[in-house]
């Protein structure tokens, strides 16, 4: 990373880092400012002595944080054969950036830089504001320490940055985002990944915004156990569809602007049919493809396919059903709908139990062994508040009941024993019995 301090370099390593790890490259960020505390800490060093330009011992301090930094890359390198590892640091002279280029490229790993340049000061300000409320910074300072010291940190740093240009470093790949995503310049774009952050870089969206999703409600099938297929709802089912109309009026603050996405398939479709809102039918929001089991109770695969059935307890997040798909397959396909929702506010998502699994773990950052076993229950809106640094997640229950859908590892029966929807973090709130 390449910027002054409040241009959104730790949001954007964060994204970046939640993206690829969601999408199974190994990628690890490595935050400059933490060895830089390390250090202060055992040279009982003073924060406001650190960015002082005539404080030799500060300088001491940068460039020892940094060696710091780029040793552990470095080693992290060494026990990974491929993956990507962020720097997420100012680095804003052309001689550091040469010699991270130099140093890594003798360990054989490739550099992309990612310069955030803003000169906004409004998105600057607004930076400072989300950095006071979510980075592990400032969460515990008030809002004038934080402009505050920012503003310090900006005026020593602003002293002596060297924006990246291809005059200068043209023989560098780099990517430069202007005023957080109004613009963006790249120069050497030579790989597929490199490509992919490129991509996903232009559609990240740094405004506070809520993403909301929803299983379909109960449909026939779920009624007897069985998976796939292409059912209507059960009539618990349509009175979810019939309730949903109301939580979005009640719980959507701009449902007059909503956007309603659904799979192709029947049951999300009937859950949508009384929303009055513009709505989008995606392929890729498709239940996983159970291939040969499709139409199937739980227990009749472990009775027809006993060693599939242990299979895909074993490892779920691999396991590919014959002639379907597997978790990994799921995520490959919703590709697209995370760019879109990255780019998009106001969404409402009606789709199916495995899908809004992965969803969930792109913006929950939940590990791929787990989230495959996460409890997404029916009759249930979720509410994503995507913040700067974080997602908060509402859960509004219709209380609608309907059957569980969820099987523990190790049984081919329905139901849950645990409490797996801890998993699901966050606030809870009912709107009555019904
Ligand atoms: O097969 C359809 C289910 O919704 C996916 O659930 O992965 O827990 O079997 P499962």
């Amino acid at each position: 990373m390449v910027g002054l301090p409040a241009r959104g370099k730790s949001f954007i390593s964060q994204k970046i880092r939640r993206y690829l790890s969601w999408l199974s490259v190994p990628t690890e960020s490595f935050t400059q400012s933490s060895f830089r505390k390390k250090r202060a800490e055992s040279l009982k060093f003073m924060d406001d002595e650190l960015f002082d330009p005539l404080n030799e011992k500060g300088k001491k301090l940068r460039l020892l944080s940094h060696q710091d930094c780029m040793g552990a890359i470095l080693n992290w390198f060494s026990n990974h054969q491929s993956g990507v590892a962020i720097y997420d640091g100012a680095n804003i002279t052309r001689d550091i950036r040469k010699k991270i280029k130099e140093t890594l490229s003798s360990s054989d790993v490739q550099t992309l830089f990612l310069e955030s340049y803003c000169d906004d000061e409004s998105k600057v300000r607004a930076n400072i504001q989300d950095i006071n409320q979510t980075s592990p910074d400032y969460m515990d300072k008030t809002v004038e320490y934080t402009l505050a010291d920012l503003k310090k940190k900006i005026r020593f740093y602003d002293s002596f940055y060297e924006p990246m240009n291809v005059e200068y470093e043209g023989d560098c790949t780099f990517i430069k985002v202007l005023n957080l995503s109004s613009e963006i310049l790249i120069n050497r774009i030579e790989s597929y990944l490199q490509s992919r952050i490129v991509y996903y870089v232009m559609n990240l969206h740094v405004k506070p915004r809520y993403i909301w999703l929803s299983r379909h409600g109960e449909s026939q099938y779920n009624l007897e156990g069985k998976i796939g297929g292409d059912a209507d709802l059960s009539e618990r089912g349509w009175k979810y569809a019939r309730r949903l109309k109301d939580m979005a009026e009640k719980y959507i603050p701009n449902h007059g602007s909503l956007h309603v996405w659904t799979s192709t398939l029947t049951r999300t479709q009937q859950t949508a049919s009384f929303l009055p809102y513009p709505k989008k039918t995606w392929k890729a929001l498709d239940e996983l493809d159970a291939g040969s089991c499709d139409g199937l109770t739980y227990e009749e695969i472990a009775e027809r396919f006993p060693e599939d059935f242990k299979a895909r307890d074993d490892n779920k997040f691999e396991y590919r059903y014959p002639g379907g798909e597997s978790y990994r397959d799921v995520i490959t396909r919703l590709e697209p709908i995370i760019m879109e929702l990255e780019n998009q506010e106001n969404v409402l998502v009606i789709t199916h139990q495995a899908v809004l699994r992965c969803i969930y773990a792109y913006f929950m950052n939940v590990h791929q062994e787990e989230s495959p076993w996460m409890s997404i229950p029916l009759h249930t809106l979720i509410r994503l508040e995507i913040r700067a640094y974080d997602t908060l997640v509402t859960r509004i229950k219709a209380d609608i009941p309907a059957v569980s859908t969820y099987k523990e590892k190790g049984t081919s029966k329905l139901g849950e024993t645990r409490d797996n929807s801890k998993i699901l973090a966050g606030d809870v709130i009912s709107t009555g019995k019904s």
